[in-house]
């Protein structure tokens, strides 16, 4: 059978769903994110499964867990099987090696990168226990499709058991330059493990190639065979796929809740609150990843500089608190509330505060209000595999008349650069003077360069992407995707 119509195994870190315990009770939130709700069709349609982790912390009993999540199974039409991770494991392999070692070095912060072959064991050994579920749960004519770099080493981990299926990767994060790549203790062992898979895709050509320059550096003889965003190369050790597919958001789930009753009244109550003043809007998970110091203080020399603008822009900050349990984290969210008081203590009047400060996550139709009444999205990463909070904006700029400030070193770039006013994160200065020039821009031009977002974004979404994901790893034509696109 072809993998185009195969039997399809999905197997992340995560299940799309967040088991927690609260007053002694389990309770789960259901995930929302494009990806549950791209592949729920496909799995239901396929009869497929979906295997992860649940998320919790707390120590729970299997059977219990598969009492909690039969229901959730039945309501979805695909089954969700649960990989269970002890507390050392959480440390070890997910806050350790994944988010500690992987995570920082293939955003090229090296300095942030912890490296321990405590986590690197607990990495092998985790990845050994999901490739042992999707053994168990698969046969020979599935596809088994595993996502990011939490598991880069199922394929190998299935190899090693004699366990023959087809497998594809997909890296949501940057692959690094090998400059950078061979920085890490167990650089060969990654290769391996990646070469280990039938298909592996990036986000972006520059992912991919600089993949291929990682693979000549290990197998000089590799060869690249065919043109495009998918080829082969060619090794003694055996052919490998690779592709570049960027990933997408559901535009048209987005551009409906901008049109909510809840986000209608949002963008109404912020457009009031700031009547006459243009609104900034930054919205991230806190990471150190995401540029969020630079653009604070960027947006810092802009007030400093331009006495003129001040007390007609407002910047409106959501951070969305993420991986906790990561030292790293914890210091910058520090950091990040430090900074923004140092520029409302400094700029603030009686009637004007500069920076709107929110550290939790929004319900996604009151972010779509956010969205929508923001004149200008700032979206600055010093590195990101592609950035979804970009195409989100532009989905729900229903106006038409936004502007997106995007850093050119997230993965989004290479689509939206035609509409997006590009900058340099890590130019304070020049990101400043960016800031300024959408303060300015004309409106026809804001609606010309809107136009272009939208019309990318809604061309190449989800569905397109998950669509010439599974025709790449079957070896068909991709669809409607034009060269020039990345
Ligand atoms: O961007 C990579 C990614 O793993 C996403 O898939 C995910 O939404 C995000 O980072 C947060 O990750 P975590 O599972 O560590 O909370």
């Amino acid at each position: 059978m072809s993998p185009l119509s195969a039997r399809l195994i999905v197997v992340s870190n995560r299940l799309p769903l967040a088991l927690k315990r609260e007053d002694g009770k389990w309770r789960f939130e259901a995930g929302s994110g494009g990806l549950v709700t791209a592949m729920g069709p496909v799995l239901k349609n396929r009869g497929g499964i979906w295997i992860g982790w649940p998320g919790n912390r707390e120590p729970i009993e299997l059977p219990l867990l598969r009492q909690i999540l039969g229901p959730v199974s039945e309501e979805s039409g695909y089954r969700l099987l649960p990989v269970i991770l002890d507390e050392g494991e959480v440390e070890n392999y997910y806050e350790g090696f994944a988010n500690a070692a992987i995570w920082p070095l293939f955003h090229d912060l090296q300095t942030e990168c912890l490296f321990h072959p405590r986590h690197w064991e607990a990495y092998g050994k985790v990845n050994g226990r999901f490739a042992r579920v999707a053994a168990r749960h698969s046969d020979r004519e599935d596809l088994i499709w595993v996502h990011d770099y939490h598991l880069m080493h199922l394929a190998l981990k299935l190899k090693e058991r004699a366990v023959e299926r087809r497998t594809a990767f997909f890296l949501h994060i940057p692959f690094p330059p090998p400059d950078i790549f061979l920085k890490l203790p167990w650089r060969y062992e990654i290769m391996e493990g990646l070469t280990a898979y039938d298909f592996v895709a990036f986000q972006t050509m520059r992912d991919r190639q600089n993949f291929q320059a990682c693979l000549r550096a290990f197998w000089p003889s590799s060869r690249v065979r065919g043109r495009g965003p998918v080829v082969t190369v060619g090794r003694d050790e055996g052919d490998i796929v690779v592709g570049a597919l960027p990933i997408s958001i559901d535009f048209a789930h987005f551009e409906a809740l901008a049109r909510s009753p809840k986000a209608v009244q949002t963008c109404e109550e912020l457009r009031k609150a700031h009547r006459g003043r243009k609104i900034f809007l930054g919205v991230d998970r806190l990471d150190y990843t995401k540029g969020i110091l630079q653009r604070l203080e960027a947006y810092g020399r802009l007030l400093e500089g331009q006495e003129a603008l001040r007390e007609s822009v407002v910047f409106i900050q959501i951070l969305v608190p993420s991986r906790e349990g990561v030292e790293a984290y914890s210091r910058l969210r520090d950091e990040i509330e430090r900074a923004v008081s140092r520029i409302n203590g400094r700029y603030a009047t009686t009637g004007w505060t500069p920076l709107s400060f929110f550290f939790r996550s929004l319900p996604s139709d009151e972010l779509a209000g956010f969205y929508r009444a923001a004149d200008v999205a700032v979206v600055t990463p010093l590195r990101d595999g592609m950035n979804l909070v970009a195409k989100e904006y532009c989905a729900c700029n229903t106006d038409g008349d936004g502007v997106l400030v995007l850093s050119e070193f997230a993965g989004a770039a290479g689509q939206l650069a035609k509409g997006a006013l590009l900058v340099n994160p890590h130019d304070v200065e020049g990101l400043a003077r960016t800031l300024v020039a959408a303060c300015d821009m004309a409106r026809e031009e804001r609606e010309k360069r809107m136009i272009r977002l939208r019309r990318a974004v809604r061309r190449q979404d989800i569905f397109w992407w998950v669509d010439n994901f599974l025709r790449a790893a079957s070896g068909r034509a991709l669809r409607d995707f034009p060269p020039d696109d990345l």
